[in-house]
C-alpha cells in the first residue's frame, strides 16, 4: 500500500485504547460488521455514513433498530477501503477543505479526538501496486490536522476525486482506470449524481473527449484542482476509484450492474435519440461492413501487408474501413462508425477497448501477435464474451511475425515466449514494441471466410 500513515500525536493511553476497543465492539453490534472488516484503518463510523447521498447503500445494511446517538467521540474523520489488491479507497466522513496549494484534504468537522490524527498520502489511481502509474499521478494529503485557511468557495455536495493522469494517455486506460472505474465506485457506493467530480492531472482534451459521458455520473460542473487559487469545501469526500479488474464489472458489488450495463450507458450517451436503428438495406447485394482498426504510430503491432490485407477483406464481400484512432477524435463518431457496422478487426493493443461499442452479436476479430496470448484472453477476448460478441481470433504463425527475420523462427523469443520472458516484463517489450506482423493471405483468407459468414448472418438478423 501506497499510503503512509503517520501518528501526528504519540502516547496514547492506556484508557483510550480500552476505551476504543469497547466503542469497536459496541459499534460492532448494530453496524454490519462487514464495514468494519473491509477498512484495516479505522472504525468506520456511522454517523458520518448516513450523510445522504454520500455512502446510502450501508442504509440497507444497517439493522432498524437505530444505533445511539451523538458519539463524535468514536467517529473517525478519515477512514480507509484498503483491503483490496488493486485499488484502495479513502473516505473523508464529514466537512472537508481542499488547499489547492499543498493538495490536502482537511477535515474540519466537530473534533475528531480520538484517536490521534491521521495523516496519509495517496496517488487517486486505482492501480495502487504500480509505482509507474503513480508516479504520473499527483500526491494527495488527507489530514485530521487542522486547517490554515478557511473555506473559499463551499459546495454542498460530495467530492468524489480522482486523476486523469497515470496511463490515461492510453485508450485501455481511459475506459478501465477512469471511465469505468468511476462508473464502479458511483454503483458500489449508490451515488447519484449529486457529486462533484473532483480531477487532478486535469488536461482539456481529455475532459472535452469524455464531456458527455461524464455527465451521467454528475450534473454539477466538473472540477480541476490543479489550477485553482482558492480552497475549496465539501460535506464529505470519497478519494480514489475502485476497479474490478481488465475491463470487468463485478455484479456482485455493483447492485447486479455488469459490463452490459456500462456498455448500455455508452450506447445511451452516443445514440441519444434511443436505441441504435440499423441504416442497413436487407437487399440480397448489401455487403456486411468490416473496420479495421489500424495503428499507425510505428511502435509495433503494424499489418504489414495492409493493402494486400483490405483488398482480401473486400473479395471474401465485405466493405471494407479502415479507422484509425486519434487522440482528439470525437467519440460519438467512432462510435456510431462501430456500432453501424457487422464486424471490427484490429491487432492486439489497447485499440481493441473499442469493443465496448460494438452492438451485441457483432464480429470482434483480434489479430493476436507472438508472445500476446495471454494479454489477448484476458483484456479483450474475456470482455468481449462477457458482452455477447462473436470474438473470434486470428493467433498469427512464427513466419508472420517480423522477428521470425530477425531472430529466427527457432530462437527462445519465437518459440517459447513464456520462457523467454520469464517474467520479466521489459523483456516482453520485443513482443509488443518491435514485432509487426505480415499476414500470411492464403491463411487470413481462410479465417475472413469464417469471419463473413458469421458477419452476415449477424447483418441478415440485426440489419
Ligand atoms: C491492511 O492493509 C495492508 C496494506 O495495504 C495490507 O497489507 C493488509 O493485508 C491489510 N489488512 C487487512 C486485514 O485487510
Ligand atoms: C500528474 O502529476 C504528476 C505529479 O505532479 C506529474 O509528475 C505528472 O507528469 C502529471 N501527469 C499528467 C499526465 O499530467
Ligand atoms: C481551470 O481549468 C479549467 C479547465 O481547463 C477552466 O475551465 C477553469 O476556468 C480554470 N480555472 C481557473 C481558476 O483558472
Ligand atoms: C529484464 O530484462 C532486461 C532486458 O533484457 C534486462 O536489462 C534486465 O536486467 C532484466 N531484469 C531482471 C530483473 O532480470
Amino acid at each position: 500500500m501506497q499510503a503512509s500513515k503517520t501518528m501526528l500525536k504519540r502516547g496514547v493511553s492506556k484508557t483510550a485504547i480500552v476505551f476504543i476497543v469497547l466503542m469497536v465492539f459496541f459499534l460492532a453490534s448494530y453496524v454490519n460488521l462487514s464495514l468494519l472488516s473491509r477498512s484495516n484503518v479505522s472504525v468506520a463510523s456511522s454517523i458520518s455514513r448516513t450523510r445522504p447521498g454520500v455512502v446510502s447503500k450501508t442504509r440497507e445494511e444497517r439493522p432498524a433498530r437505530s444505533p445511539p446517538h451523538s458519539l463524535p467521540e468514536i467517529k473517525r474523520a478519515i477512514t480507509c477501503d484498503c483491503s483490496h489488491k488493486d485499488y484502495d479507497l479513502w473516505f473523508i466522513n464529514g466537512p472537508t477543505l481542499f488547499d489547492p496549494i499543498t493538495s490536502t484534504f482537511f477535515t474540519t468537522g466537530p473534533s475528531n479526538s480520538t484517536p490521534p490524527d491521521l495523516a496519509v498520502k495517496f496517488h487517486p489511481y486505482p492501480r495502487k501496486t504500480d509505482e509507474r502509474a503513480k508516479s504520473k499521478v499527483n500526491e494527495l494529503t488527507l489530514t485530521s490536522a487542522p486547517p490554515k485557511s478557511s473555506c473559499g468557495i463551499t459546495h454542498s455536495n460530495p467530492a468524489i476525486v480522482f486523476s486523469t493522469g497515470g496511463y490515461t494517455g492510453n485508450f485501455y486506460h481511459q475506459f478501465n482506470d477512469v471511465l469505468l472505474a468511476l462508473y464502479i465506485t458511483v454503483n458500489s457506493l449508490s451515488l447519484n449524481r449529486d457529486v462533484i467530480l473532483t480531477v487532478t492531472n486535469w488536461s482539456d482534451w481529455w475532459f472535452q473527449k469524455y464531456a458527455d459521458l461524464l455527465h451521467h455520473f454528475t450534473k454539477h460542473p466538473i472540477l480541476n484542482m490543479d489550477n485553482q487559487t482558492r480552497t475549496h469545501c465539501f460535506p464529505s469526500a470519497i478519494i480514489g476509484l475502485m476497479t474490478h479488474g481488465p475491463l470487468v464489472v463485478d455484479p456482485t458489488q455493483t447492485q447486479q450492474k455488469t459490463l452490459l450495463a456500462f456498455h448500455a450507458l455508452l450506447e445511451k450517451t452516443y445514440i441519444p435519440r434511443g436505441k441504435y436503428v440499423s441504416t442497413f438495406d436487407k437487399s440480397k447485394n448489401a455487403r456486411p461492413q468490416l473496420v479495421l482498426v489500424n495503428r499507425k504510430n510505428g511502435v509495433g503491432r503494424e499489418i504489414l501487408n495492409l493493402k494486400e490485407a483490405l483488398r482480401a477483406i473486400e473479395e471474401v464481400g465485405f466493405k471494407a474501413i479502415v479507422f484509425e484512432p486519434k487522440r482528439n477524435g470525437a467519440v460519438g463518431d467512432t462510435y456510431r462508425l462501430l456500432h453501424g457496422s457487422h464486424a471490427m478487426l484490429a491487432v492486439h493493443g489497447a485499440a481493441m477497448t473499442h469493443l465496448l461499442f460494438l452492438r451485441v452479436g457483432m464480429v470482434l476479430g483480434e489479430i493476436v501477435p507472438i508472445g500476446t496470448d495471454w494479454l489477448a484472453n484476458t483484456f479483450y477476448e474475456k470482455p468481449a464474451r462477457v458482452l455477447g460478441l462473436e470474438y473470434m481470433k486470428y493467433k498469427i504463425g512464427v513466419s508472420e511475425s517480423s522477428l521470425a527475420e530477425k531472430y529466427g523462427v527457432d530462437d527462445l523469443v519465437l518459440s517459447n515466449p513464456p520462457a523467454f520472458v520469464n517474467g520479466n516484463w521489459t523483456k516482453a517489450k520485443v513482443y509488443m514494441k518491435i514485432q509487426n506482423v505480415k499476414l500470411d493471405m492464403v491463411r487470413f483468407r481462410k479465417y475472413l471466410k469464417e469471419v463473413f459468414v458469421k458477419a452476415k448472418r449477424f447483418m441478415d438478423k440485426e440489419g
